[in-house]
Protein backbone atom coordinates (compact mmCIF):
# COMPACT_ATOMS: atom_id res chain seq x y z
CA UNK A 1 0.00 0.00 0.00
CA UNK A 2 1.63 3.32 -1.01
CA UNK A 3 0.54 5.93 1.95
CA UNK A 4 0.55 10.05 1.13
CA UNK A 5 2.35 10.12 4.41
CA UNK A 6 4.40 7.17 5.44
CA UNK A 7 5.66 6.18 8.76
CA UNK A 8 8.72 6.60 7.35
CA UNK A 9 10.83 6.27 3.99
CA UNK A 10 14.97 5.48 4.04
CA UNK A 11 14.91 5.13 0.53
CA UNK A 12 14.78 8.81 0.92
CA UNK A 13 17.97 8.47 2.67
CA UNK A 14 19.68 6.81 -0.06
CA UNK A 15 18.36 9.30 -2.70
CA UNK A 16 19.61 12.12 -0.95
CA UNK A 17 23.29 10.71 -0.53
CA UNK A 18 23.42 8.33 -3.43
CA UNK A 19 26.18 10.10 -4.63
CA UNK A 20 28.50 9.29 -1.78
CA UNK A 21 26.86 5.97 -0.72
CA UNK A 22 27.48 4.46 -4.33
CA UNK A 23 30.96 5.30 -4.55
CA UNK A 24 31.29 4.15 -1.10
CA UNK A 25 29.56 1.00 -1.93
CA UNK A 26 32.14 0.54 -5.50
CA UNK A 27 35.40 1.42 -2.96
CA UNK A 28 34.70 -1.45 -0.52
CA UNK A 29 33.49 -4.05 -2.67
CA UNK A 30 36.43 -4.53 -4.75
CA UNK A 31 38.66 -3.99 -1.42
CA UNK A 32 38.76 -7.80 -0.39
CA UNK A 33 37.95 -6.67 3.40
CA UNK A 34 35.02 -7.20 3.98
CA UNK A 35 35.06 -8.12 7.68
CA UNK A 36 37.01 -6.17 10.72
CA UNK A 37 39.10 -4.12 8.26
CA UNK A 38 39.62 -0.16 7.92
CA UNK A 39 36.37 0.84 7.32
CA UNK A 40 34.83 -0.52 10.48
CA UNK A 41 38.35 0.85 12.58
CA UNK A 42 37.89 4.43 10.99
CA UNK A 43 34.12 4.32 11.21
CA UNK A 44 34.31 2.99 15.37
CA UNK A 45 37.09 5.97 15.92
CA UNK A 46 34.58 8.59 14.14
CA UNK A 47 31.60 7.38 16.26
CA UNK A 48 33.28 7.31 19.72
CA UNK A 49 34.69 11.11 18.50
CA UNK A 50 30.95 11.83 18.07
CA UNK A 51 29.94 10.82 21.23
CA UNK A 52 32.54 12.81 22.72
CA UNK A 53 33.69 9.15 24.46
CA UNK A 54 37.22 6.82 24.24
CA UNK A 55 35.63 3.35 22.72
CA UNK A 56 33.75 2.34 20.53
CA UNK A 57 32.78 -1.77 19.13
CA UNK A 58 30.79 -2.37 16.05
CA UNK A 59 28.69 -5.16 16.45
CA UNK A 60 25.88 -7.16 14.40
CA UNK A 61 22.63 -5.49 16.13
CA UNK A 62 21.21 -3.12 18.63
CA UNK A 63 20.02 -6.95 20.31
CA UNK A 64 23.71 -8.13 20.45
CA UNK A 65 24.97 -4.45 21.66
CA UNK A 66 22.74 -5.19 24.48
CA UNK A 67 23.92 -8.27 25.07
CA UNK A 68 27.89 -8.11 24.22
CA UNK A 69 27.19 -4.84 27.15
CA UNK A 70 25.75 -7.54 29.41
CA UNK A 71 28.48 -9.62 29.24
CA UNK A 72 31.42 -7.20 29.76
CA UNK A 73 29.39 -6.79 33.07
CA UNK A 74 29.69 -10.74 34.05
CA UNK A 75 25.71 -11.15 33.52
CA UNK A 76 24.71 -14.32 32.96
CA UNK A 77 22.27 -17.53 34.59
CA UNK A 78 20.26 -16.67 37.35
CA UNK A 79 21.47 -13.09 37.89
CA UNK A 80 19.14 -10.42 37.68
CA UNK A 81 18.68 -6.95 35.48
CA UNK A 82 16.29 -4.09 36.47
CA UNK A 83 14.92 -2.95 32.99
CA UNK A 84 11.54 -1.43 32.08
CA UNK A 85 8.44 -3.25 30.29
CA UNK A 86 7.67 -0.39 27.57
CA UNK A 87 10.62 -1.28 25.04
CA UNK A 88 11.34 -2.80 21.96
CA UNK A 89 11.41 -6.11 23.49
CA UNK A 90 15.24 -7.09 22.04
CA UNK A 91 16.01 -5.50 25.12
CA UNK A 92 14.56 -8.33 27.09
CA UNK A 93 16.04 -10.69 24.85
CA UNK A 94 19.39 -9.60 25.28
CA UNK A 95 19.06 -9.89 28.75
CA UNK A 96 17.51 -13.32 28.22
CA UNK A 97 20.19 -14.13 26.04
CA UNK A 98 22.91 -13.80 28.55
CA UNK A 99 20.49 -16.35 30.98
CA UNK A 100 19.56 -13.35 33.41
CA UNK A 101 15.90 -12.68 34.09
CA UNK A 102 14.49 -9.02 33.37
CA UNK A 103 13.00 -7.37 36.65
CA UNK A 104 10.42 -5.15 34.99
CA UNK A 105 10.06 -1.60 36.63
CA UNK A 106 7.24 0.77 35.60
CA UNK A 107 8.01 4.39 33.81
CA UNK A 108 7.19 8.21 33.69
CA UNK A 109 3.68 8.61 33.20
CA UNK A 110 4.81 11.93 31.15
CA UNK A 111 8.10 10.63 29.90
CA UNK A 112 7.82 7.14 28.97
CA UNK A 113 10.88 6.47 30.01
CA UNK A 114 12.11 4.54 33.14
CA UNK A 115 10.50 5.42 36.68
CA UNK A 116 14.23 6.11 38.80
CA UNK A 117 12.65 6.07 41.94
CA UNK A 118 11.31 2.60 41.41
CA UNK A 119 14.48 1.04 40.71
CA UNK A 120 15.85 0.63 44.39
CA UNK A 121 12.86 -1.55 46.04
CA UNK A 122 13.44 -3.47 42.37
CA UNK A 123 17.10 -4.26 43.24
CA UNK A 124 18.08 -7.81 45.46
CA UNK A 125 21.01 -9.36 45.61
CA UNK A 126 21.13 -11.44 41.97
CA UNK A 127 20.80 -7.65 40.49
CA UNK A 128 23.89 -7.57 38.62
CA UNK A 129 22.82 -4.95 35.94
CA UNK A 130 20.26 -2.01 35.69
CA UNK A 131 19.13 -0.96 31.60
CA UNK A 132 17.77 2.34 31.49
CA UNK A 133 16.15 2.48 27.64
CA UNK A 134 15.76 6.12 26.44
CA UNK A 135 12.56 5.70 24.78
CA UNK A 136 11.93 7.26 21.39
CA UNK A 137 14.37 9.71 21.53
CA UNK A 138 14.45 11.23 25.07
CA UNK A 139 17.40 10.18 28.12
CA UNK A 140 15.98 8.57 31.02
CA UNK A 141 16.94 10.49 34.36
CA UNK A 142 20.71 8.76 34.68
CA UNK A 143 21.94 10.92 38.00
CA UNK A 144 20.08 8.32 40.51
CA UNK A 145 20.83 5.30 38.37
CA UNK A 146 24.42 6.05 38.65
CA UNK A 147 24.31 6.84 42.30
CA UNK A 148 22.39 3.69 43.32
CA UNK A 149 24.83 1.54 40.78
CA UNK A 150 27.69 3.63 42.58
CA UNK A 151 26.59 2.35 46.34
CA UNK A 152 25.37 -1.18 45.42
CA UNK A 153 27.79 -2.48 42.75
CA UNK A 154 26.04 -2.27 40.07
CA UNK A 155 26.58 -1.26 36.49
CA UNK A 156 24.63 0.79 34.24
CA UNK A 157 24.09 0.06 30.77
CA UNK A 158 22.45 2.78 28.63
CA UNK A 159 20.01 1.57 25.40
CA UNK A 160 20.37 4.19 23.14
CA UNK A 161 18.95 2.29 20.24
CA UNK A 162 16.19 5.10 19.52
CA UNK A 163 18.09 7.73 20.92
CA UNK A 164 21.76 8.13 19.08
CA UNK A 165 22.97 12.01 19.57
CA UNK A 166 20.17 13.08 22.53
CA UNK A 167 21.79 14.42 25.57
CA UNK A 168 21.20 14.69 29.31
CA UNK A 169 22.80 17.33 30.99
CA UNK A 170 25.04 18.39 27.94
CA UNK A 171 26.48 14.90 27.76
CA UNK A 172 25.95 12.41 24.50
CA UNK A 173 23.42 9.29 25.58
CA UNK A 174 25.49 5.92 25.66
CA UNK A 175 28.57 7.73 26.93
CA UNK A 176 27.97 8.04 30.49
CA UNK A 177 27.07 4.74 31.63
CA UNK A 178 29.21 1.67 32.08
CA UNK A 179 28.63 0.88 28.44
CA UNK A 180 26.06 2.37 26.08
CA UNK A 181 24.25 0.09 23.26
CA UNK A 182 23.09 1.60 20.05
CA UNK A 183 21.16 0.49 16.72
CA UNK A 184 21.42 0.39 13.63
CA UNK A 185 19.22 -0.42 12.61
CA UNK A 186 17.83 1.14 9.21
CA UNK A 187 15.23 3.85 10.78
CA UNK A 188 17.13 4.85 13.48
CA UNK A 189 18.34 8.08 13.92
CA UNK A 190 21.59 6.77 11.98
CA UNK A 191 21.16 3.57 10.47
CA UNK A 192 22.15 1.36 8.27
CA UNK A 193 21.40 -0.20 5.14
CA UNK A 194 20.92 -3.65 6.86
CA UNK A 195 21.58 -4.17 10.33
CA UNK A 196 24.28 -3.20 13.11
CA UNK A 197 25.05 -1.90 15.95
CA UNK A 198 27.98 -0.81 18.46
CA UNK A 199 28.75 -0.38 22.21
CA UNK A 200 30.25 2.59 23.76
CA UNK A 201 32.44 2.45 26.61
CA UNK A 202 35.20 4.54 28.78
CA UNK A 203 36.83 1.62 30.18
CA UNK A 204 39.66 0.03 28.39
CA UNK A 205 39.26 -2.80 29.73
CA UNK A 206 35.95 -3.30 28.72
CA UNK A 207 36.74 -2.18 25.63
CA UNK A 208 39.40 -4.84 24.97
CA UNK A 209 36.35 -7.60 26.52
CA UNK A 210 33.85 -5.92 24.13
CA UNK A 211 36.65 -6.87 20.96
CA UNK A 212 36.98 -10.30 22.10
CA UNK A 213 33.38 -11.06 22.90
CA UNK A 214 31.73 -9.99 19.68
CA UNK A 215 35.00 -12.71 17.96
CA UNK A 216 34.41 -15.81 19.21
CA UNK A 217 36.00 -14.71 22.23
CA UNK A 218 39.67 -14.47 20.78
CA UNK A 219 42.23 -12.43 22.17
CA UNK A 220 44.01 -13.82 19.54
CA UNK A 221 43.45 -15.49 16.20
CA UNK A 222 42.40 -19.19 17.09
CA UNK A 223 43.27 -18.57 21.11
CA UNK A 224 39.65 -17.95 22.58
CA UNK A 225 40.17 -16.45 26.78
CA UNK A 226 36.21 -15.85 26.75
CA UNK A 227 33.50 -17.67 25.20
CA UNK A 228 32.20 -15.44 22.61
CA UNK A 229 30.09 -15.17 19.57
CA UNK A 230 30.30 -13.78 16.47
CA UNK A 231 28.34 -10.02 16.39
CA UNK A 232 30.50 -7.95 14.14
CA UNK A 233 29.50 -4.78 11.84
CA UNK A 234 30.82 -5.39 8.54
CA UNK A 235 33.01 -3.21 6.40
CA UNK A 236 29.70 -2.41 3.81
CA UNK A 237 27.84 -1.37 7.06
CA UNK A 238 30.40 0.57 8.50
CA UNK A 239 31.59 2.38 5.52
CA UNK A 240 27.98 3.53 4.99
CA UNK A 241 27.22 4.26 8.88
CA UNK A 242 30.57 6.74 8.02
CA UNK A 243 29.26 8.41 4.95
CA UNK A 244 26.15 9.24 7.28
CA UNK A 245 27.47 9.82 10.51
CA UNK A 246 28.19 14.03 9.77
CA UNK A 247 24.55 14.06 9.34
CA UNK A 248 23.10 13.01 12.34
CA UNK A 249 22.92 16.49 13.97
CA UNK A 250 21.44 18.04 11.02
CA UNK A 251 18.93 15.09 10.98
CA UNK A 252 18.00 15.49 14.10
CA UNK A 253 17.79 18.76 14.20
CA UNK A 254 14.81 18.29 11.57
CA UNK A 255 13.11 15.93 13.71
CA UNK A 256 12.69 18.08 16.12
CA UNK A 257 11.57 20.94 13.87
CA UNK A 258 8.95 18.24 12.99
CA UNK A 259 8.31 17.87 16.55
CA UNK A 260 7.36 21.54 17.58
CA UNK A 261 5.07 21.31 14.50
CA UNK A 262 3.29 18.52 15.50
CA UNK A 263 3.32 20.12 18.71
CA UNK A 264 1.95 23.31 17.98
CA UNK A 265 -0.70 22.02 16.04
CA UNK A 266 -2.04 18.99 18.52
CA UNK A 267 -1.21 19.95 21.87
CA UNK A 268 -4.85 21.19 22.27
CA UNK A 269 -6.71 17.80 21.58
CA UNK A 270 -4.19 15.12 22.26
CA UNK A 271 -1.13 14.75 24.97
CA UNK A 272 1.82 15.62 22.64
CA UNK A 273 5.51 14.37 24.12
CA UNK A 274 6.98 15.78 27.05
CA UNK A 275 10.40 17.04 27.26
CA UNK A 276 12.09 16.27 30.26
CA UNK A 277 14.31 19.48 31.51
CA UNK A 278 17.40 17.28 31.54
CA UNK A 279 17.99 16.77 28.21
CA UNK A 280 17.51 16.94 24.67
CA UNK A 281 15.13 14.41 22.91
CA UNK A 282 15.83 13.34 19.52
CA UNK A 283 12.53 11.98 18.31
CA UNK A 284 13.06 8.74 16.93
CA UNK A 285 9.39 8.67 17.32
CA UNK A 286 7.03 10.94 18.29
CA UNK A 287 4.69 9.91 20.13
CA UNK A 288 0.89 11.09 21.53
CA UNK A 289 -1.75 10.41 23.96
CA UNK A 290 -5.89 10.22 22.93
CA UNK A 291 -8.16 7.96 24.60
CA UNK A 292 -9.42 6.43 21.42
CA UNK A 293 -6.50 5.42 20.35
CA UNK A 294 -7.56 2.75 17.85
CA UNK A 295 -10.13 4.98 16.27
CA UNK A 296 -7.70 7.50 15.40
CA UNK A 297 -5.32 5.09 13.93
CA UNK A 298 -8.02 3.23 11.26
CA UNK A 299 -9.54 6.98 10.23
CA UNK A 300 -5.42 7.98 9.69
CA UNK A 301 -5.38 4.88 7.72
CA UNK A 302 -8.30 5.67 5.81
CA UNK A 303 -7.15 8.96 4.74
CA UNK A 304 -3.46 6.67 3.61
CA UNK A 305 -1.53 8.24 6.81
CA UNK A 306 0.41 5.45 8.63
CA UNK A 307 0.88 4.91 11.97
CA UNK A 308 2.27 2.90 14.57
CA UNK A 309 1.88 1.97 17.82
CA UNK A 310 5.23 1.60 19.80
CA UNK A 311 4.46 -0.52 21.75
CA UNK A 312 1.37 -2.89 21.62
CA UNK A 313 2.16 -5.53 24.24
CA UNK A 314 4.83 -4.55 27.26
CA UNK A 315 7.17 -6.87 27.42
CA UNK A 316 5.49 -8.37 30.70
CA UNK A 317 2.76 -9.27 29.07
CA UNK A 318 4.26 -11.02 26.04
CA UNK A 319 3.61 -14.68 26.02
CA UNK A 320 7.43 -15.39 25.73
CA UNK A 321 7.38 -13.52 29.12
CA UNK A 322 4.66 -15.38 30.94
CA UNK A 323 7.07 -17.34 32.87
CA UNK A 324 8.29 -14.85 35.26
CA UNK A 325 4.65 -14.51 36.29
CA UNK A 326 3.82 -10.60 35.94
CA UNK A 327 0.21 -10.20 35.52
CA UNK A 328 -1.98 -7.41 34.07
CA UNK A 329 -1.64 -4.88 37.13
CA UNK A 330 1.90 -5.34 37.77
CA UNK A 331 3.02 -2.18 36.08
CA UNK A 332 -0.24 0.37 35.88
CA UNK A 333 1.35 3.26 34.13
CA UNK A 334 3.06 0.57 31.47
CA UNK A 335 -0.44 -0.97 30.59
CA UNK A 336 -2.36 2.55 30.52
CA UNK A 337 0.31 4.41 28.56
CA UNK A 338 0.11 1.17 26.24
CA UNK A 339 -3.95 1.32 25.26
CA UNK A 340 -3.49 4.81 24.56
CA UNK A 341 -0.32 5.74 22.85
CA UNK A 342 0.02 6.53 18.81
CA UNK A 343 3.30 7.52 16.73
CA UNK A 344 2.57 9.81 13.94
CA UNK A 345 5.26 9.67 11.26
CA UNK A 346 8.20 10.97 11.75
CA UNK A 347 11.29 10.78 9.35
CA UNK A 348 13.87 14.04 8.85
CA UNK A 349 12.39 14.13 5.08
CA UNK A 350 8.81 14.43 6.00
CA UNK A 351 8.07 17.63 4.57
CA UNK A 352 6.05 20.51 5.92
CA UNK A 353 3.17 19.70 4.19
CA UNK A 354 3.03 15.88 5.21
CA UNK A 355 3.40 17.37 8.71
CA UNK A 356 0.44 19.41 7.94
CA UNK A 357 -1.48 17.09 6.97
CA UNK A 358 -1.25 14.97 9.36
CA UNK A 359 -2.54 17.59 11.94
CA UNK A 360 -5.56 18.50 9.72
CA UNK A 361 -6.53 14.59 9.82
CA UNK A 362 -6.08 14.57 13.45
CA UNK A 363 -8.10 17.49 14.16
CA UNK A 364 -10.66 16.64 11.73
CA UNK A 365 -11.29 13.39 13.21
CA UNK A 366 -11.43 15.25 17.00
CA UNK A 367 -13.67 17.55 15.27
CA UNK A 368 -15.95 14.51 14.17
CA UNK A 369 -15.23 12.62 17.62
CA UNK A 370 -14.97 15.64 20.22
CA UNK A 371 -15.71 13.18 23.07
CA UNK A 372 -11.97 12.22 22.47
CA UNK A 373 -10.55 15.55 22.77
CA UNK A 374 -8.29 15.14 25.52
CA UNK A 375 -7.99 18.40 27.56
CA UNK A 376 -3.90 18.56 28.00
CA UNK A 377 -3.89 20.92 30.97
CA UNK A 378 -5.38 17.35 32.66
CA UNK A 379 -2.72 14.73 31.05
CA UNK A 380 -5.34 11.17 31.92
CA UNK A 381 -2.19 9.54 32.62
CA UNK A 382 0.34 12.09 34.84
CA UNK A 383 -3.15 11.61 36.91
CA UNK A 384 -2.10 7.52 37.46
CA UNK A 385 -0.78 6.88 41.03
CA UNK A 386 3.16 6.92 40.64
C1 LIG B 1 14.88 0.33 22.47
C2 LIG B 1 15.46 -0.72 21.57
N1 LIG B 1 16.36 -1.59 22.06
C3 LIG B 1 16.93 -2.52 21.29
C4 LIG B 1 16.61 -2.64 19.95
C5 LIG B 1 17.25 -3.73 19.14
O1 LIG B 1 18.00 -3.22 18.08
P1 LIG B 1 18.22 -4.11 16.76
O2 LIG B 1 16.94 -4.15 16.01
O3 LIG B 1 19.31 -3.39 16.02
O4 LIG B 1 18.65 -5.46 17.21
C6 LIG B 1 15.71 -1.74 19.38
C7 LIG B 1 15.35 -1.77 17.96
O5 LIG B 1 14.53 -2.48 17.51
C8 LIG B 1 15.10 -0.76 20.20
O6 LIG B 1 14.23 0.11 19.71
Amino acid sequence: MSFKVPFGDVKLRYESLRKQLDETVQRVLPSGYYILGPELERFEKRFADFLGADYTVGCASGTEAIYLALKACGVGRDDEVVVVAHTAVPTISAISMTGAEPVFVDIDPSTYVMDVTKVAAALTPATRAIVPVHIYGQVVDLDPLFELGKQRGIPVIEDVAQATGATYKGRIAGTMGDFGAFSFYPSKNLGAFGDGGAVCTNSEEGYRNLLMLRNYGQSKRYYHDTIGINSRLDELQAAILDVQLPYVAEWNARRREIARRFTAGLKDVVITPTESSFGTHVYHLYVIQTDNRDGLQQYLLDREIQTLIHYPVPAHLQKAYAYRGYSRGSLPVTEQVTERILSLPMFPELTNDQVDLVIDEVRRYLTVNPQHVLNPTLPIASTLAK
